[in-house]
């Protein structure tokens, strides 16, 4: 049967995808270094689908092993989570982010070249608007200066792919710009669950509620927004999991264009004291937090115009803010015991 290769399969929106793909009937092949994720993941798919899924522990940036894979499996359609995805972290370490996230994709490319693999689905970000002119932000929407290593990590690896299609007439790519995915499985048994100390704010919220950190600092509170603190678009992982699937559906059952790039958010931009609110709210808890100064490489603010994912895939978010936070929240609580 032809398989779908999932890349950073065992991290956050990689294997909640590689779940909505097995519900849809797709057979999956992943590959991971567990950089940042575990392999027991792996059981927790198994867990929610009751499948055993076929995997790879290998870097991408290893082209030999990489091709492994692709000399084992029929592959049918690649989607490519597997990068390092920190701002902060890729304002430190640039080169670290250079090599992970751009090494990777051209390995993948060269593959797909070599092993005639027509179909890929690349994680991009929001993060490459930038501080946009305008808001909601289209797929139309001029691309600014990345504010952030990571970001433009993301800019050149779409250059690439739009590159490597423009010589090689018969591949096609689905691009997805996400905006920012929380909450966990509705099933509660599986979520986020990253190596590191968590980076970004929902998980962050609920590390501090646990006890696990004392408090929220608040990046910038000077900002120029109805607060004055970032605004971002925040979107339930199974909804940004199920576009996956519907991309890979539109690749293989439609007529795709040869390049199509879709924003993937809920529409809705929420600031970051809107979100600490709306913690509080679903938990009863009080959250410890504090205004701090602003952190290098954010934007002021982001949110989405999903409305080509909803005519192109027929895809819109079904939970709200609300939801997504009472979702963290039981999977951190879950997590701790
Ligand atoms: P994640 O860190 O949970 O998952 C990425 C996975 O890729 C991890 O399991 C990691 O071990 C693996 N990986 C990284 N480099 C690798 C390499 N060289 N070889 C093999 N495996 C490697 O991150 P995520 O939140 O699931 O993000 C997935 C993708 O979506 C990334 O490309 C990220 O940039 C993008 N994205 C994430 C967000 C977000 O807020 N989470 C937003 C926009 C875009
Ligand atoms: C960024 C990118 C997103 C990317 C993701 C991967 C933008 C617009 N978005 O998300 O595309 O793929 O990283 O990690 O660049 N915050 C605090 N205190 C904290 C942590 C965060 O105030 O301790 C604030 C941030 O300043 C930001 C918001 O919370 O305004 C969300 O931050 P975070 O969860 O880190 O995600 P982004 O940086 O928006």
């Amino acid at each position: 049967m032809n398989k779908i290769l999932v890349t950073g399969g065992a991290g956050y929106i990689g294997s909640h995808s590689i779940i909505d793909l097995l519900e849809a009937g797709y057979s999956v092949v992943s590959a991971d270094n567990f950089i940042n994720s575990d392999r027991k993941t792996y059981d927790q798919i198994k867990a929610v689908t009751g499948i055993e899924v076929k995997h790879y522990d290998i870097d991408l940036c290893d082209s030999l092993d990489l091709e492994k894979i692709f000399q084992e499996n029929q592959i049918a359609a690649i989607v490519h989570f597997a990068a390092l995805k920190s701002v902060g972290d890729s304002v430190e370490n640039p080169l670290l982010y250079y090599h992970n996230n751009l090494a990777g994709l051209i390995n993948l490319l060269r593959c797909q070249e070599k092993y005639e693999v027509k179909n890929l689905i690349f994680s991009s970000s929001c993060s490459v608007y930038g501080n946009a002119d305008q808001l909601p932000v289209t797929e139309g929407t001029p691309l600014k200066e990345a504010e952030s290593p990571y970001a433009r990590t993301k800019q050149i690896c779409e250059q690439i792919i739009f590159d490597f299609l423009n010589v090689h007439p018969d591949q096609r790519a689905v691009i997805l710009r996400y905006f920012n995915p929380a909450g966990a499985h509705i099933s509660n048994l599986i979520g986020e669950s990253p190596h590191n100390i968590a980076n970004n704010l929902i998980p962050i919220i609920t590390e501090i509620a646990i006890g696990k950190r004392d408090r929220l600092s608040v990046f910038g509170s000077d900002y120029p927004t109805r607060d004055g603190t970032c605004v971002r678009d925040y979107i339930y992982i199974m909804d940004l999991a199920h576009a996956h699937t519907r991309s890979v559906d539109y690749l293989l059952k439609q007529e795709p264009e040869q390049a199509t790039i879709i924003n993937l958010g809920s529409g809705t931009g929420s600031t970051v004291l809107e979100v600490i609110h709306s913690f509080e709210k679903v938990s009863g808890l009080k959250l410890n937090y504090k205004m701090a100064d602003r952190r290098a490489g954010d934007v002021i603010a982001v949110y989405a115009d999903y409305s080509k994912a909803k005519n192109l895939l027929g895809w819109s978010p079904q939970r709200g803010l609300d939801e997504i936070m009472s979702s963290a929240w039981s999977w951190e609580q879950k997590r701790n015991n």
